[in-house]
């Protein structure tokens, strides 16, 4: 059935023994927050207070693509696709509304039939504790600006872990430190939409503070296969100017180096430093212990490059983005599968160091055509295949790389975009919640049949 043009090249032979294919997803994002007795998270909040940058027309996850009630739907769609892992979050506030004390029965039996049903359909969990759904009433009490939130995490840790731990292959803690930190309470683009650097340094700190406690409650548990998942973006000069060099090494530690350096290195890297070491939290060194806990493997978000110029401003970290020549996806972001190929051997080289790694998320928005009830999306195969040779390539030279994860399963609420921005390798109606396969996912089951 396949053309040249919508073949995905991943034939299981290609690929070592025990290699994982999934697609990942996030509660907020497809489960619909208004069901199940789920508390308001920051997400609901951010979308509903007008005047502020907020949302999209409006959006917000209330409904979304309603997993909570289709989920053994989405199950299937999982398991029909031959995929061997689903990766997913589990929402905050579904399983404590206030955030703290009352746990929800109702949520915590959610997630447990959830992953009974990926065990029934012999797809392997990966759990991920927070994808950016924060209790509203933790957010009033200051959210990821309080140094308290590393303890309710850890608490809410093991409430959801007791319940579901024993069932799930592999957890992380925290989705993408960098947008829960900076692109929320610097560039105020995401709940809690902060503009204010003293917010965004002690989100810098406090964020992998919560994820030691959360892998330390874990530990408690006997949970093994613990890790990490940081996103990426290759930062390149706009020019060759020393000044735009700078620039680019600027942006690049912040976005990819902090987390890393932090949990591999127990420290930050310095030109960082330079521009929020006055707001940091007193002592922050002291935490290092903590945040340096040992993880098990390491995920890895990839999407795009920047091209960085200093702006002019004179004031920290003044740097601006640059627009880019490559061809893009309907986020804007460049496609650049080198900058994948980057990361796998910086991770592994500079910090990993024989850990396992997982390309966690990696995947567009395209703009895909409906026709006669089928789906084409062949920018997104195309996507694929080129993301997936720098993963074969990572392999053929000796990386322990163990695992691709497309975003993602669904089309879904992309968070201050609405539902705008498609990602799905599964179509969605948002009016009749229809899912329909993309030629993506039936690219996919024929390339994961094949020898
Ligand atoms: C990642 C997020 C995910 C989705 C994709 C497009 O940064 O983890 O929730 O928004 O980008």
């Amino acid at each position: 059935m396949n053309s040249e043009y919508d073949v995905i090249d991943c034939k299981r032979a290609d690929y070592p023994e025990g290699f994982l294919f999934g697609v990942a997803a996030s509660s907020y994002q497809i489960e619909g927050s208004r069901f199940g007795g789920c508390g308001a998270s920051h997400w609901d909040t951010f979308a509903a207070t007008p005047g502020n940058t907020a949302t999209a027309r409006g959006e917000d996850g209330s409904v979304a693509c309603d997993h909570y009630h289709r989920w053994p739907e989405d199950l299937d769609l999982v398991r029909d696709a031959g995929l061997d892992a689903y990766r997913f979050s589990m929402s905050w506030a579904r399983v404590l509304p206030e955030g703290r004390g009352r746990a929800n029965e109702e949520g915590l039996d959610f997630y447990d039939r959830l992953v009974d049903g990926m065990l029934e359909r012999g797809i392997k969990p990966f759990a991920t504790l927070y994808h950016w759904d924060l209790p509203a009433p933790l957010a009033d009490l200051g959210g990821w600006r309080n140094r308290d939130i590393a303890s309710w995490f850890a608490d809410y840790t093991d409430v959801i872990m007791r319940r579901v731990g024993d069932r799930i292959h592999a957890a992380a803690p925290i989705n993408e430190p960098w947008c829960v930190a900076w692109l929320s309470h610097f560039m105020g683009h995401h709940a809690p939409g902060l503009r204010d650097i003293r917010a965004t340094a002690r989100a810098m700190h406090h964020v992998l503070l919560a994820h030691g406690r959360s892998i330390q409650a874990m530990r408690a548990l006997g949970m093994k296969n613990l890790g990490l998942v940081t996103n990426f973006e290759y930062a390149a000069p706009a020019d060759d100017s020393a000044e735009a060099e700078e620039a680019a090494r600027l942006y690049d530690g912040i976005y990819n180096r902090w987390f890393l350096d932090g949990v591999f290195k127990k420290s930050y890297p310095e030109e960082v430093l330079a521009g929020l070491g006055p707001h940091m939290p007193e002592g922050y060194e002291r935490d290092f212990d903590i945040i340096a806990e040992p993880v098990d493997w390491v995920g890895i978000n990839y999407y795009t490059r920047k091209l960085i110029a200093p702006d002019g401003s004179g004031q920290f970290p003044a740097l601006k983005e640059v627009e880019g020549p490559l061809p893009k996806t309907l986020m804007d972001w460049e496609i650049y599968p080198d900058g994948l190929a980057f990361f796998i051997d910086r991770v592994h080289r500079d910090y990993a160091k024989g850990l396992p790694i997982y390309v966690t998320e990696n995947g567009m928005a395209s703009a895909d055509r409906l026709a006669g009830g089928a789906v084409g999306d062949p920018a997104r195969i195309d996507f694929l295949n080129r993301h997936l040779a720098k993963v074969r390539q990572a392999i053929d030279a000796g990386v322990p790389l163990k695992g691709y994860f497309i975003w993602s399963l669904l089309d879904n609420y992309e968070w201050a975009l609405g539902y705008e921005k498609r990602f799905g390798l599964v179509h969605v109606d948002f009016d009749t919640l229809q899912r329909t396969p993309k030629a993506s996912w039936h690219a996919l089951k024929e390339a994961l049949r094949s020898e």
